[in-house]
């Protein structure tokens, strides 16, 4: 009975998820790695990730010595992702809930790995923030109409200037 119970659990968990935003689908290494590397910014610096899954992006940038904020809507993912990072605890900070409804600090960089549906308003979003320039890096997905400034494998670098 009780393994029924959690398996309900965990499959709301994921199952919700896709009323506001992409499944959960993590990022390969090689691909992580390049997008940080395309993000490229200075130790010390805010990054965002929205959307942060299990963690494993927040790890890589706080290794960099970036600062990092997560945001994940699935309890479980972000219970994951805040105790894999508790050892960065004074860089990372996993926040749970919705990224869209969440007020962003300051932000240096973004790393996103969403779903084309949600890029119009990813833009609109970044471009509307005060504290730029940022640099956003998105895994697989583009922003319609952007050229981005630098593509990789199947990584979308854009900047937003003053
Ligand atoms: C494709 S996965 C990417 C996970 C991680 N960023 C990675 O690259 O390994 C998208 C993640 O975003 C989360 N997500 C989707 N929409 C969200 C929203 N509106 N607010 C917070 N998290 C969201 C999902 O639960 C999922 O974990």
């Amino acid at each position: 009975m009780w393994v029924a119970t959690v398996f309900i659990i965990v499959m709301f968990c994921f199952a919700f998820v896709l009323l506001f935003g992409a499944p959960y689908v993590p990022t390969l290494d090689a691909q992580m790695n390049a997008a940080l590397d395309l993000l490229d910014l200075e130790k010390g610096q805010t990054m965002l990730e929205l959307g942060c899954g299990d963690g494993k992006v927040l790890i890589a940038a706080a290794v960099r010595g970036y600062k990092v904020v997560g945001y994940e809507l699935n309890p479980l993912l972000a219970l994951i992702a805040w105790l894999r990072t508790r050892r960065y605890r004074g860089q990372v900070k996993v926040v749970w809930g919705n990224f869209w409804a969440q007020h962003w600090p300051e932000a240096d960089g973004i790393f996103v790995f969403l779903l084309d549906k949600f890029m119009v308003k990813l833009d609109m979003v970044v471009t509307a923030q005060p504290n730029r320039p940022i640099r956003l890096v998105s895994f697989a997905f583009q922003i319609p109409g952007k050229e981005p400034v630098v593509t990789k494998d199947g990584i979308f670098l854009y900047v937003y200037e003053k």
